[in-house]
């Protein structure tokens, strides 16, 4: 009786083995990528050195080790760095961060890592690598040529300073892209590639709203050298035959965001109002629109895009657009204060209803030579071929983004 339970189970496991072969060696990729939706498929097991998925065959679980995939980010330090970096951890991949060299203390440097509990990860590699300096970028894939993906989120990215650093924002902007692309192509080019587009590329838009067949009209130092990164990839691709791609990704946001940029810069101020910290917060065109998204949703495509069979360019958006006037009254309801405004242009004010305080006030200081006045993405291309929609809604993002200051300023 034994025996024959015995010889059961190893006709079994022999029948599993030849069933289950083909797929593994046929295409890893789809094996370890079937775990993007982790609340249905099999569970991915990360360590060190190996990744272990189960797969269910005929009701007997078999337990197989796979290589986890290798991929690199640079500006690692950075929003969407953090972010994408979670996501591919638990997607099971090693992660090479990069970030230039600072002299910064490195556990300061990495705060957002740090707060979202992964900069001791076993699995993130941290590699100093300035995408600026060509050398830089052929020393990274010297050292690990075995990289399956490149996300290169690496960027002077705010838009106002590039008005004054025009040249440095066009060496990492525009130049960096071109620098990996070239190190890939001479070191690896099965290696695929995706680059941080913008929606910044549509500028003075052409249409409304946005898409990928949308033309460029860039309106920033910023915008011109996203534009130069983002024909580069495609020119690289259909040169080469490499696997190059561009995300024209619209605004995202998140608590951590930049303190730069409109939105963090509204929702600390309000946090820091609401508890007496600050009287007041200045800014500069609130009637500007954007299509403000969650940072943590918009990475997700990112690594969408680089599973796809072909490359190929693709907005990522919520296809909603609000003004920054409409974010700074939503911001403050959170914490249930009624702005009312008053004065127009330079003179306007936003007053609290409950106090006749004036808490918010413009300063042409914010105003930047050229604006770009309304964003609003039509991302129904990666709904249908990616499979992508934002979860987080504007409302939400705000709501987020203050409760997080609230927290932090109690
Ligand atoms: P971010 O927070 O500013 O992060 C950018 C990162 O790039 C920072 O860690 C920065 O390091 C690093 N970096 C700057 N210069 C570098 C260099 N020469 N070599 C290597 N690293 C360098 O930006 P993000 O919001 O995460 O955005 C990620 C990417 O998406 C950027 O390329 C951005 O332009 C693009 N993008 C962003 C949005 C958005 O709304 N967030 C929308 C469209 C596209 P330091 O901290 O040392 O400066
Ligand atoms: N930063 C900032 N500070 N912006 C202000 C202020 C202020 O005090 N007052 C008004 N604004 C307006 C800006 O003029 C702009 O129209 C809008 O708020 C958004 O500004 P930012 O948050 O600085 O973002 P951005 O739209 O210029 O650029 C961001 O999104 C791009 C994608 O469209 C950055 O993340 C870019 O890297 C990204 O490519």
């Amino acid at each position: 009786m034994l025996n024959f339970q015995c010889l059961k189970f190893m006709c079994v496991f022999i029948f599993t083995c030849i069933n289950i072969w083909p797929i593994i060696g046929a295409d890893l990729s789809i094996v370890i990528n079937a775990s993007d939706d982790e609340t249905k498929m099999p569970p991915v097991v990360a360590s060190t050195n190996t990744a272990q998925k189960l797969i269910l065959v005929e009701s007997i679980p078999v337990s197989i080790s796979l290589p986890p995939k290798k991929a690199m980010i640079t500006g690692i330090a950075g929003q969407d760095g953090a972010y994408l970096a979670q996501h591919l951890l638990n997607l099971g991949y090693i992660v090479i961060g990069t970030y230039r060299r600072t002299s910064m203390d490195l556990s300061r440097y990495f705060w957002r890592l740090d707060k979202m509990g992964i900069s001791h990860h076993p699995n993130i590699i941290f590699k100093t690598c300035d995408v600026s300096d060509s050398s830089s970028c052929f020393n990274i894939f010297q050292e690990h040529p075995d990289v399956c993906e490149v996300y290169n989120l690496a960027a002077q990215s705010f838009v106002k300073e590039s008005f004054t650093t025009q040249t440095s924002t066009l060496d990492v902007d525009g130049k960096g892209p071109l620098n990996l692309l070239e190190a890939i192509r001479q070191k690896n080019k099965a290696i695929r590639f995706y680059q941080a587009s913008t929606s910044e590329l549509f500028g003075k838009v052409q249409e409304i709203p946005q898409s990928e067949t949308t033309p460029f009209y860039p309106r920033s130092p910023y915008a011109t050298a996203k534009q130069y990164g983002h024909w580069m990839t495609v020119l690289y691709r259909e040169s080469y035959d490499m696997y190059a791609c561009c995300g024209i990704l619209f605004n995202h946001e998140s608590p951590i965001r930049g303190e730069e940029f409109v939105s963090r810069k509204v929702a600390k101020a309000v946090a820091q109002i609401k508890k007496g910290i600050q009287e007041c917060v200045e800014l500069g065109n609130i009637d500007a629109k954007r299509d403000w998204g969650f940072s943590g949703d918009y990475v997700k495509a990112m690594h969408l895009m680089l599973q796809q069979s072909t490359p190929e360019e693709y907005v990522i958006a919520t296809g909603k657009t609000y003004t920054v006037r409409y974010m700074v009254e939503k911001a403050f309801a959170r914490v249930g204060m009624i702005i009312r405004w008053e004065g127009s242009e330079d003179q306007e004010r936003g007053i609290d209803t409950a106090t006749s305080k004036i808490v918010v006030k413009i300063n042409p200081k914010f105003y930047r030579p050229a604006e770009v006045d309304l964003l609003i993405g039509d991302a129904s291309k990666a709904e249908r071929e990616l499979g992508w929609k934002a979860e987080v809604s504007a409302d939400q993002l705000i709501d987020m983004m203050v409760d997080a200051e609230m927290e932090q300023t109690l």
